[in-house]
């Protein structure tokens, strides 16, 4: 089955051929991120504006990559929760269309859904069941993953997210939008023992996260330097603040492996890109006796290959809908 796929949630207008669920026939992705550099941070009303702009140019070059047309495709994917609702409509709005004249299926599809089904891409024999730490810009959650579309929240952020805590810190460290990436770069040359910063727990929720005082605490900690006239080194502090939000992700997604006894576990979202997640995850899971399971680098990011790889287990679970659908800006991902 082959299945079309369409991303536009945040600031990457993306188009995937996808066959079966697992092999790519094309996947083609135009990003926005050096436009909204010059605002540290994604706007919008610009977001949506340039997803009208390239969407048919995107998807056109995926079909053509592919060296199929339409009457070769199966079924249309899309990305319609969450994410930014003027992005998010302009991709539904065009999936729509395309069902419609070509009187193709239509399947919704979650983004953080589709990010956990990079790893089905990256590692074609993976199958649920499997515990899954999902980290992105705008999410932090533990996931246990029944079956392909069926998946309970087992711990998840109660303010910043990963990626969130990563930028703001990066921000106020100097570093240019989105910043986690640098912060891992930098953070590979400093000293993570030379900033004593907190691990925060949240009382009663031992696997949920808090990382709002984190980032509070690294960026007091370069206001009373900038008071005091003392210069800071910026690699040491992002090695220091890298390492307390990896030791947070690390020791609550353990425990939750330990809770349930899963022996697979799978990490998916941009921030699984971070070089110290994966470190230290992988010899987490050598020492406990689990397998890892991480995607590739080039589907850590917003692509639609992931989309499509989802779409798939979505169709076949009987999820797909009508000219009703419409895009939503929060949704939660155990309920598809
Ligand atoms: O795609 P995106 O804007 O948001 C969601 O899908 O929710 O996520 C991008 C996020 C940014 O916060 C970025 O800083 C972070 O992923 N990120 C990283 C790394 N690469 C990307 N954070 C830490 N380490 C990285 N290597
Ligand atoms: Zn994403």
């Amino acid at each position: 089955m082959k299945i079309l796929a369409i991303e536009s949630s945040c600031d990457e207008t993306a188009a995937a051929v996808v066959e079966d669920g697992r092999r790519v026939l094309s996947s083609v992705i135009a990003t926005q991120v050096e436009e909204h550099k010059l605002y540290g941070g994604v706007v919008p009303e610009i977001a949506s504006r340039r997803h009208s702009e390239s969407i048919v140019g995107v998807v056109r070059e995926a079909l053509e990559q592919a060296q199929l047309t339409l009457s070769d495709i199966d079924a249309i994917g899309v990305t319609y929760a969450p994410g930014l609702i003027g992005a998010l409509l302009v991709g539904v709005n065009f999936a729509k269309g395309l069902s419609l004249s070509a009187g193709l299926p239509l399947i919704p599809v979650h983004h953080l859904r589709s990010h956990i089904a990079s790893n089905y891409i990256t590692t074609p024999d993976l199958e649920p069941p499997f515990l899954c730490l999902v980290v992105s810009g705008g999410h932090t959650h533990i996931i246990e993953a029944k079956d392909y579309t069926t998946l309970r929240i087992l711990g998840k952020t109660r303010d910043d997210a990963a990626g969130e805590a990563f930028d703001k810190a990066a921000r106020a460290m100097g570093m240019p939008y989105p910043g986690g990436i640098h912060m891992d770069k930098l953070a590979e040359t400093g000293n993570d023992k030379a900033f004593t910063l907190p691990r925060p727990t949240v009382e009663g929720a031992p696997l949920d996260f808090s990382f709002s005082g984190l980032k509070t605490a690294v960026i007091n900690t370069l206001h009373n330097a900038k008071q005091k006239g003392q210069d800071i080194n910026t690699a040491d502090l992002a090695a220091s603040y890298r390492k307390a939000v990896v030791d947070c992700l690390v020791r609550n997604v353990m425990r939750a492996a330990e809770e349930t006894g899963h022996k697979k576990l799978v990490i998916a979202g941009d921030v699984s890109a971070n070089s110290l997640l994966r470190r230290r995850l992988q010899e987490e899971c050598k020492k406990t006796g689990r397998t890892l399971y991480m995607p590739h680098l080039s589907l850590c990011g917003d692509n639609a290959a992931m989309v499509g790889a989802q779409a798939y287990y979505e169709y076949l679970a009987g999820n797909t809908a009508g000219m009703e659908l419409n895009a939503c800006a929060q949704r939660s991902i155990d309920l598809g």
